[in-house]
C-alpha cells in the first residue's frame, strides 16, 4: 500500500476514534447500551414510570444482503423477548438497515418478516423515516406492506419536508397510523423548509389534520409550545387525551415527558440500543447548539 494512502487511513481512524471517544458521554444519555437485555431493562423501568415505548435496534445505510438479514433476525428475536418479558410490543425500524438503499425487493422480503412477527405477538412496526432520497421509497414500501386496516404497520413522517401534508392524506386515506416529528436529516431548500418558524407551523398544521382523523397518531416533539398548542387544540376539539400520543426520544427532555403522563396523556419514548451507535448519536449532538459546542471545545482541548 502506498505510504500516502497509509498515512491517510490512519489519520481518519485517529480522527475517528477521537470523536466516538468524544461521542461516548452523549451515547450514554441516548443510548439504551449496546445490548438487547440492555434494552429490555431500559423499557420495563420506563413501563414502571407509566410510559409506552418503542424500540430501534440501532443500524442505518447497510451495504450487503448478509447484514440485512442478520438485523431482520435481530427484530424478529427481539419482538420475541418483548412478548416473554411482557413489553410494549412496538418497534422501530429503518428501511436503509433492511436494503431499501441497494435492493427494494430484499427490503420488502425482509420487512414482511418482520411485519409477520410483529402480527404473531400483537406487535407494531413503526417505519422511521431517513434522508429526502430515502422518502419515496419509503412510503411505497409502507403502502405495500399494508395488506387490511388492522396490518401493524405505521410510519414517521417529517414537518420540514414540503412533500409531506400530501403524503400525510395519502396515508391517512390508507388508514396508516404517523409519527410526525420535525425532521433530522440536513435538506436542502428545494425540498424542506429552512426556518425553524416554518416547520413549527408546517408541524402543527399537519398534527392538527392528524388528530382530527380517528386513527391514534403520535405527535413526535419535545418543544414545549408545540406540545402545548396540541393540548390547547384537543381540549377545545374534545378530542380524549387517549386518543393520540405524544412521543419522546429516550434521554431527553424526562421531566417533562413524566409531567405529561402526570396529566394523563399517553406517552411513548423511542428507545435505541445497539453497537452502530455513532450515526444517531451525532444527529442527537447536531440538533442542539450546546451539544456541538461540548464536543467541538473538547476536541480542541485534548
Ligand atoms: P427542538 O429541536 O426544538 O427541541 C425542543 C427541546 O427539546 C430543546 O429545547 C431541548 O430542550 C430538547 N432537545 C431536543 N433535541 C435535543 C438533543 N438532541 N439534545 C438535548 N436536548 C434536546 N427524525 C427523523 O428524521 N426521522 C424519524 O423517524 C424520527 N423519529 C423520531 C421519533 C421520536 C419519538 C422523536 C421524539 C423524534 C424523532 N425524530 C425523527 C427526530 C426529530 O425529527 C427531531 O430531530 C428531534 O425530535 C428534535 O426536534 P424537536 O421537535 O424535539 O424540537
Amino acid at each position: 500500500m502506498p505510504e500516502a494512502v497509509r498515512t491517510t487511513r490512519t489519520a481518519s481512524r485517529v480522527v475517528g476514534w477521537t470523536l466516538s471517544t468524544l461521542m461516548a458521554p452523549f451515547a450514554r444519555r441516548f443510548i439504551a447500551g449496546t445490548a438487547l437485555p440492555d434494552a429490555l431493562d431500559a423499557l420495563a423501568r420506563l413501563k414502571a414510570r407509566g410510559f409506552s415505548t418503542t424500540v430501534d435496534h440501532l443500524g442505518e445505510k447497510v451495504e450487503s444482503r448478509e447484514e440485512t438479514e442478520i438485523a431482520t433476525g435481530q427484530y424478529v428475536v427481539m419482538l420475541k423477548a418483548l412478548k416473554e418479558r411482557a413489553l410494549d410490543r412496538n418497534i422501530s425500524v429503518k428501511l436503509s438497515q433492511l436494503g431499501l438503499d441497494f435492493d427494494v425487493e430484499l427490503c420488502a422480503i425482509n420487512l414482511e418478516r418482520i411485519v409477520k412477527a410483529a402480527e404473531d405477538v400483537g406487535g407494531f412496526v413503526r417505519v422511521d423515516m431517513e434522508g429526502s432520497d430515502l422518502t419515496g421509497r419509503t412510503i411505497e414500501m409502507v403502502l405495500r406492506m399494508k395488506r387490511t386496516r388492522l396490518t401493524p404497520i405505521g410510519v414517521a413522517l417529517q414537518a420540514m419536508l414540503i412533500r409531506t401534508p400530501e403524503d400525510a392524506l395519502s396515508l391517512i386515506g390508507r388508514e396508516i397510523p404517523i409519527r410526525l416529528c420535525k425532521g433530522a436529516y440536513r435538506e436542502p431548500a428545494r425540498v424542506a423548509l429552512q426556518r425553524m418558524e416554518d416547520v413549527q407551523r408546517a408541524f402543527i398544521s399537519i398534527a392538527k389534520r392528524l388528530l382530527t382523523t380517528g386513527l391514534r397518531h403520535g405527535i413526535a416533539t419535545h418543544d414545549p409550545w408545540l406540545i402545548e398548542e396540541i393540548k390547547k387544540f384537543a381540549a377545545a376539539q374534545g378530542i380524549a387525551k387517549d386518543r393520540f400520543e405524544f412521543q419522546m426520544l429516550y434521554g431527553i427532555r424526562r421531566r417533562l415527558a413524566q409531567s405529561l403522563v402526570a396529566e394523563g396523556y399517553r406517552v411513548r419514548i423511542y428507545v435505541p440500543f445497539g453497537r452502530s451507535w455513532v450515526p444517531y448519536t451525532w444527529r442527537r449532538i447536531r440538533e442542539r447548539k450546546e451539544n456541538l459546542m461540548f464536543i467541538v471545545k473538547h476536541f480542541f482541548v485534548r
